[in-house]
C-alpha cells in the first residue's frame, strides 16, 4: 500500500501555501473561452444548444462546480480539527499536519467564496446555488467518522483527477479558471495524503460493527451527495436560461437536466469512486462484501434517470 508521512505532507504544505490574492491576481475570466473542460461539462452532449450556449453554459457549470467544493469543505475543516484532536497528545506531527489541513481548507471555502463573487460579476447576475451548506455539514459529521472519511478521501482524489487529467493540458480553457483549480490542485495532494493515513488509522481501531456502519453511513452519504446534485443542476438549467435569455421548452429542458446530471454525478461520485488511489485504500479497509454494496449502490446512482421538474 502507498507509504505516506505526515511529517512529509506538512513540508511540502509549507512549501506551496498561496495566498488568496495571489491566485486571483488582477485578471479577471473571459467569457470568450469555456471555463470548464469537456470532460468535466455536460455540455458536448446537449444538441439543443449551439457552440456558443455550451460556451456559455460552461461558465455556469464552473460557477458551480467552484460553490460544490466550497459546499463539501464546510465539513471537511470541522472533521479535519476533530482528527487533529485525537492526535494531539499521541502524535504531535500528525496534529500539526491535519491542523494545517483544516486551515487550508478555510481558505479554500474563501477562495470559492471571492470566485463566486467575480462569477456573478463577469456573467451580469447572481447565480442561483445549493444553500443549507451548513446544516449539510451537520449532518455529514453526524454519521460514521469512517464513512465521512472515506467521502473525504473520494472528493479529494477526485480534485487531482480532474485537474491533471482535463484542466492541466486544455490550452482553452480560460486560464484564471485553470489557475483557481492549479492551485486547489497544490494543495490537495497532501489532504488526499492525510485522509488516506487517517482512515487507515480509524478503520485499524474500528470493530467489524464499526465497519459494518461506517459502509452503510457511506452508502448513505453517497445518495445524500446525488440528491445535492440534482439540486444544483435545477439551478444550472435556471441559471443558464437567465444567462442565455432563453426560455427552453419541456423537452429542451429535459435534455440539458439529464447531460448535466450524468456529468455532475461524474465529477462528484463516479470519479472519486473509481480513483486508483481512492480504490486502494478503500479496499484495504473494506471486506469483499462490504465493497459489493458500495459498489451496487455506486452503480445504481449512476444508473438512475432523474428528469428535470414539469416546470420551473
Ligand atoms: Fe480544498
Ligand atoms: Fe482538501
Amino acid at each position: 500500500m502507498a507509504a505516506y508521512a505526515y511529517e512529509e505532507c506538512l513540508e511540502r504544505s509549507y512549501r506551496i501555501n498561496w495566498k488568496i490574492k495571489d491566485v486571483l491576481g488582477t485578471v479577471g475570466f473571459d467569457r470568450g473561452r469555456p471555463w470548464l473542460p469537456a470532460a468535466l461539462s455536460g455540455a458536448k452532449g446537449i444538441f439543443c444548444l449551439n457552440a456558443e450556449e455550451k460556451r456559455k453554459l460552461t461558465q455556469v457549470e464552473m460557477g458551480a462546480y467552484a460553490h460544490l467544493f466550497g459546499f463539501v469543505e464546510a465539513f471537511i475543516a470541522p472533521e479535519m480539527v476533530e482528527l487533529a484532536r485525537a492526535s494531539e497528545t499521541v502524535n504531535r506531527v500528525a496534529f500539526e499536519a491535519l491542523t494545517n489541513f483544516a486551515s487550508e481548507e478555510i481558505k479554500h471555502m474563501r477562495l470559492f467564496r471571492e470566485v463566486r463573487k467575480m462569477v456573478d460579476r463577469t456573467l451580469g447576475f447572481p447565480l442561483e446555488l445549493l444553500e443549507g451548506q451548513d446544516q449539510v455539514a451537520q449532518v455529514v459529521l453526524g454519521k460514521h467518522q469512517g464513512a465521512v472519511l472515506l467521502l473525504t478521501s473520494a472528493i479529494e482524489w477526485f480534485t487531482q483527477h480532474h485537474f491533471l487529467s482535463a484542466m492541466k493540458d486544455a490550452d482553452e480553457l480560460d486560464p484564471l479558471t485553470k489557475e483557481i483549480f492549479r492551485c486547489h490542485w497544490l494543495e490537495e495532494a497532501q489532504h488526499a495524503r492525510l485522509d488516506h493515513l487517517e482512515t487507515v488509522r480509524v478503520f485499524r481501531e474500528m470493530t467489524e460493527a464499526d465497519r459494518d456502519q461506517a459502509i452503510e453511513d457511506l452508502i448513505w452519504l453517497l445518495a445524500a451527495v446525488d440528491g445535492l446534485l440534482q439540486q444544483q443542476v435545477a439551478h444550472d438549467v435556471t441559471n443558464l436560461g437567465r444567462y442565455l435569455g432563453r426560455a427552453f421548452t419541456a423537452p429542451e429542458r429535459q435534455e440539458i437536466h439529464r447531460n448535466l446530471l450524468r456529468a455532475k454525478r461524474h465529477c462528484f461520485i463516479e470519479s472519486g469512486m473509481v480513483h486508483p488511489n481512492f480504490q486502494e485504500l478503500f479496499l484495504a479497509v473494506t471486506t469483499p462484501a462490504q465493497q459489493a454494496g458500495v459498489r451496487g449502490a455506486v452503480d445504481l446512482l449512476l444508473q438512475e434517470q432523474q428528469g428535470p421538474p414539469a416546470q420551473g
